[in-house]
């Protein structure tokens, strides 16, 4: 049994059972993670269980962009305001696949896709709003920056890092 490669979800993918810990999350992926695809504002890749076929982790990038004065200002200087970059969504692993890196697995997708879209749609870098502390740690981990000038906890990978990490 193992775990399929991200792909773009589907109307048909099984959802209903995916509990990563955090209810918003949950139902964000249960109740507005087609639509959003539908329309096109945001774009959700799955991992699913190779043997049941049910959603086991997503993640979900759009772009977008953040005021210039709630950067640091050695990011400011030079750009314009708002600041164009990809906005990681949401990222999420069910509770019962945890720890076996699927979540390092869905960032490096992410991260990889962000570079190779930033090729011909101008990203200064990668922005998440983590939920809690502990998801803040764990991007944290993986390099992201908190922000401390923007009001809503965001983090921040600038392209050029992920770039310089060979992505
Ligand atoms: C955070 C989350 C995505 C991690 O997924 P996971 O598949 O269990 O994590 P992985 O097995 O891929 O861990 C990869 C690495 O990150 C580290 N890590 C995982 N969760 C961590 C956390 N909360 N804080 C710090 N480090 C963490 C692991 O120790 C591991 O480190 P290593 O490579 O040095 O061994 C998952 O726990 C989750 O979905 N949480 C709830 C939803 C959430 O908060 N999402 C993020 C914000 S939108």
């Amino acid at each position: 049994m193992g775990i399929n490669p991200p792909r773009p979800l589907r109307e048909d993918d099984d959802v209903n059972a995916f509990d990563c810990g955090q209810s918003s999350l949950n139902k964000w992926l249960q109740n507005h993670a087609w639509r959003n695809q539908q329309t096109g504002v945001s774009r959700t890749n799955v991992i699913c269980d190779s043997g049941t076929g049910i959603v086991v982790g997503f993640v979900t990038l759009s772009s977008g962009a953040i005021e210039r004065v709630s950067m640091p200002r050695k990011d400011r200087h030079g750009k314009p305001d708002p600041i164009p970059l990809t906005l990681l969504g949401q990222l999420a692993i069910d509770q019962n696949y945890a720890g076996q890196k699927l979540g390092h697995s869905l960032l490096f997708f992410a991260l990889k896709t962000a570079k190779a879209m930033s090729e011909k749609i101008g990203s200064f870098g990668v922005l998440t709003h983590p939920l809690n502390e502990d998801a803040r740690k764990f991007y944290l981990h993986y390099g992201f920056e908190n922000i401390p000038g923007d009001t809503h906890g965001a983090m921040l990978l600038r392209m050029k890092d992920i770039e310089a990490s060979g992505f």
